[in-house]
């Protein structure tokens, strides 16, 4: 295959890139975009801040935007991201206890049920845990209402779309380490206690060098019953970048249950990082890392 989507098509997965509503209208960016990728996932658009603005006042125009490309050029859509610490809206932000569980309960039910048979899978609960040896949970004001805020969310995620699949998605879970082993026994947790979860995202946002042990990670989550996806690929431009690109789409591959893989953008003019971290350059030419995956895939 000649194409990013195709080639991971061969093996019934998908490959993705973030995008934005204003970015369909550029042309160059849009060539690309529809040539290479079969998935989306909105950047910015789909967060809370953005399409509940003010309290039960939902905008949904840009997210929708976005499902009607992807819909008219058969692409699936991974929705990011139901409940997360930041990108709150101000009116969320200043809110604790009982009446925040209930407005983000309530944002959970009404974002899924306005998508409602259009996700392919939903970022229910986007790093809720926290960096460092801990394992815990990242202290917020959502994780200040109770530790069962996760699972309630999931709950009212499924209730809502009961088509997609639910994932728990985060960064720095690269390896086996404190965090992502603390993530790990959530999900096992959620599985022996019928939590509704199907599917856990590695944002992967790298450096320069890629943990040993990333395809060994990726394994014992998918060995708990649940599919893994990268959701969030970048990695900083440098002598290793096509070859840290080609060893995360070769982990994935090796995983069954690894269904799929998505950029955190198209290319780097776009990119939210500013080390050139994505598989076009500036002009649209494909990078080394490109090729790479490509032929990975
Ligand atoms: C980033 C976007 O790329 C930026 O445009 C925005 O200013 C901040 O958020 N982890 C996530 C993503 O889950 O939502 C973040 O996206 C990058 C880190």
């Amino acid at each position: 295959a000649s194409t990013l989507g195709a080639a991971a098509a061969q093996s019934g997965r998908y490959f993705g890139a973030a995008t934005n509503s204003f970015q369909l209208s550029n042309s160059a960016y849009t060539t690309i975009l529809n040539r290479e990728f079969n998935s989306i996932v909105a950047e910015n658009e789909m967060k809370w801040y953005a399409n509940e603005p003010q309290q039960n006042v939902f905008n949904f125009s840009a997210g929708d935007r976005l499902v009607a490309h992807a819909r008219a050029n058969g692409m699936s859509v991974r929705g990011h991201t139901l409940l997360w610490h930041a990108q709150q809206p101000g009116w969320a932000q200043n809110m604790s206890g009982t009446a925040l569980r209930n407005v983000a309960i309530n944002h959970v039910t009404q974002v899924a049920s306005h998508y409602r048979g259009q996700i392919h899978s939903w970022d229910v609960v986007n790093e809720a845990f926290a960096d460092g040896g801990s394992g815990a949970r990242r202290d917020s004001n959502l994780q200040r209402t109770g530790n069962d805020w996760i699972e309630a969310a999931f709950r009212a995620a499924r209730a809502a779309d009961p088509g997609a699949k639910l994932c728990y998605n985060d960064y720095n879970t690269d390896g086996i380490n404190a965090k992502s082993t603390g993530i790990y026994n959530m999900v096992r947790d959620f599985k022996q206690r019928g939590v509704p979860i199907d599917c856990v995202g590695f944002q992967s946002h790298l450096g320069t060098t890629l943990a040993s042990d990333y395809q060994a990670n990726l394994q014992r989550f998918a060995d708990l019953g649940v599919d893994v996806q990268i959701t969030e690929l970048d990695v900083a431009q440098g002598a290793n970048q096509a070859s840290i690109y080609e060893r995360v789409t070769r982990a994935c591959l090796a995983v069954t249950r690894c269904t799929g893989i998505t950029v955190w953008g198209v290319w780097d003019a776009a990119s939210w990082r500013d080390d050139n971290p994505l598989l076009f350059d500036g002009n649209g030419n494909k990078k080394p890392a490109y090729t790479s995956v490509l032929n990975a895939l």
